[in-house]
């Protein structure tokens, strides 16, 4: 079994010269591209625009009520100012002398980005707009998704508001028909980064789906994270107390896996949305050998459109939990059960990806990813095998197994990385296995 805990030790600050030097080339040629491709599209060359071209949700809510409650509590909301990527933006920001500000922004904020409120790192000079996140109306003025990575979006703010249909009538703005927003392109934009300077896959959720069965089936992002929740597709109703009655409008909670983050927000039902997706996502199927002393755990991606986990797979973890009894209920056999200071045991079988840094050491700062370190992740439609070997009879015997599959939204690394105080975080029950071995 691998060791896969990610040490959170510094990084020799020397040893980010020779990344910086690659990152600066790379910028240039990012701006190149990106001007060559805007250009002439709109009011600015870098698609950036004044201060209060974008308008806040707050604008929306009166018609579009549902949804905006939707999203407010989605984590698109937050994707600024959550707790949790605060510090690592930070950090990243100390560690690449602001190198990485505008890179990560562009995602986290995009309409601080395109009115030119970073830099400074620090959100000093965002208007209430920039500050939540990735909201209505930079979603809705994308005009085209140059190539879905690393947001190659063109925005066009203004009076049009681009979305699914196109046939309704609102007195506020105009509608228009815009074919990527019905396409996971459109989430390809953010959901797929790549390092601009050494080329490391960052996140791959877009590339995932479309290499896997759903992107051949037609079965999109949109059709699992904007209906009601696994297992419910439609949405009946309408999308504005104004508008047309529609057999299915999209909903914008954007559940994942972040139960934890909700909990701590006090979002219930995002919270317990987040964890029907996590318990949606797999099965367990398990077997004792011919003479109990090995166990054979195959665990199936059933659920989800890309491999499991997905994501920033470096700062969460998914695993396997393994506890046999005898026959008096006592533990005789563990594996993935937490250790000193709530850290899963490092000989766990651990379904992520990390990154290695330039010196081939694993880190957990995606900031000096120069490749991959470990990927051990569930593909759509798959399984991963794993065999344990169990103590034999002398032990005392075993009359029942358990096998769970465990997820944490933060490894515990991340959290004690960031210095951000004491919290624990919670492991939470994707699925279950029980085997009576008769024993
Ligand atoms: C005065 C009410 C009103 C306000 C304010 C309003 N909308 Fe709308 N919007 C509507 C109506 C009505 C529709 C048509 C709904 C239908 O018939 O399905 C609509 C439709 C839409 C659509 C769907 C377009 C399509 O064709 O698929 C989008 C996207 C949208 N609005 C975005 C926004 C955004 C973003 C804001 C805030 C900046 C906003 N709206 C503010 C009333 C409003
Ligand atoms: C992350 C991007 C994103 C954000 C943020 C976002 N939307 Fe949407 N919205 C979409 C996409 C994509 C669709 C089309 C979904 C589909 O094709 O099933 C959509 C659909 C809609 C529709 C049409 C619904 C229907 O089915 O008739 C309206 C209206 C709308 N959004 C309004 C809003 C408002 C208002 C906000 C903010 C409170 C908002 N959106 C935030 C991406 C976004
Ligand atoms: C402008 C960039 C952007 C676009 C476009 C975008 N997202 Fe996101 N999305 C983010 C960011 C950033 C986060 C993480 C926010 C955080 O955790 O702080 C996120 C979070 C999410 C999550 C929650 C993950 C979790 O951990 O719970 C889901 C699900 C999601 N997005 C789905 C979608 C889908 C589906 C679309 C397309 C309809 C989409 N996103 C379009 C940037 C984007
Ligand atoms: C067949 C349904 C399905 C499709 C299609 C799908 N997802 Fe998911 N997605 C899930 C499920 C179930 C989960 C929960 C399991 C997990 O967290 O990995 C999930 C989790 C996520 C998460 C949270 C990751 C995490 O580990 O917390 C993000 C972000 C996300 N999906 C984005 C996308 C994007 C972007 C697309 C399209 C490119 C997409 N999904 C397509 C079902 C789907
Ligand atoms: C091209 C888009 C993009 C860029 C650039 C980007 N991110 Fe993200 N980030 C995302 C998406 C999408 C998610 C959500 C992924 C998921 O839930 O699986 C995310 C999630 C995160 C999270 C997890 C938050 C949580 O609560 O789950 C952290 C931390 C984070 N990003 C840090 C950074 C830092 C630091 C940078 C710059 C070095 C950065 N990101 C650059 C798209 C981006």
């Amino acid at each position: 079994m691998n060791n896969t805990s990610t040490p959170a030790s510094g990084p020799k600050r020397p040893r980010w010269k020779s990344v910086k030097t690659r990152m600066l080339a790379a910028a240039a040629v990012c701006i190149g591209l990106l001007i060559a491709a805007v250009s002439g599209a709109g009011p600015d060359e870098k698609n950036t625009f004044e201060e209060g071209a974008f308008e806040s949700p707050d604008r929306c809510l009166g018609c579009h009520q549902d949804i905006h409650s939707q999203w407010a509590g989605s984590m698109h909301r937050f994707a600024w100012k959550n707790e949790f990527y605060q510090p690592d933006y930070l950090q990243a920001s100390r560690e690449t002398d602001g190198f990485t500000d505008v890179f990560c922004g562009e995602c986290h904020a995009p309409i601080a980005r395109r009115t030119q409120q970073l830099p400074p790192p620090d959100g000093s000079l965002f208007d209430d707009i920039s500050k939540k996140g990735v909201s209505c109306d930079y979603c809705h003025t994308v005009r085209e998704v140059v190539e879905p990575v690393n947001v190659q979006t063109i925005s066009e703010p203004g009076r049009v508001k681009r979305g699914p249909r196109g046939d309704g009538s609102s007195p506020y703005h105009d509608v228009e028909f815009s074919e990527i927003h019905t396409d996971p392109a459109f989430c390809g934009a953010c959901h797929n980064v790549v390092h601009p300077a050494t080329g490391a896959t960052v996140i791959d959720t877009y590339d995932d789906w479309k290499q896997g069965p759903y992107a051949e089936e037609g079965i999109r992002c949109q059709d699992c994270h904007m209906t009601p929740g696994p297992g419910v597709e439609k949405n009946p109703g309408k999308s504005s107390f104004m508008g047309e009655e529609r057999d299915h409008v999209a909903t914008h909670f954007f559940p994942g896996g972040s139960v934890f983050f909700h909990d701590r927000e006090g979002n219930s039902e995002e919270a317990e949305l987040a964890r029907k997706m996590l318990e949606a996502a797999a099965v367990i199927e398990a077997e004792t050998g011919e003479d109990g002393t090995e166990l054979v755990v195959r665990v199936k991606n059933i659920g989800a459109g890309h491999k499991i986990p997905t994501g920033v797979t470096y700062i969460r973890k998914m695993w396997l939990e393994v506890t046999a009894y005898n026959d008096a209920g006592d533990q005789v056999y563990t594996s993935g059960h937490p250790v000193d200071g709530n850290h899963i045991d490092p000989d766990t079988v651990f379904y992520r990806k990390t990154f290695r840094d330039e010196d081939g050491n694993p880190t957990q700062k995606s900031w000096f990813a120069d490749g991959i370190y470990y990927d051990r992740r569930i593909a759509p439609m798959e399984y991963d095998e794993q065999r344990f070997a169990l103590p034999s009879d002398e032990a005392g015997g075993i009359a029942n197994i358990t096998v769970r599959l465990m997820y944490r939204s933060m490894s515990q690394e991340a959290i004690d990385g960031w210095g951000i105080g004491e919290i624990d975080v919670p492991s939470i029950e994707m699925t279950r296995k029980e085997l009576e071995t008769g024993k």
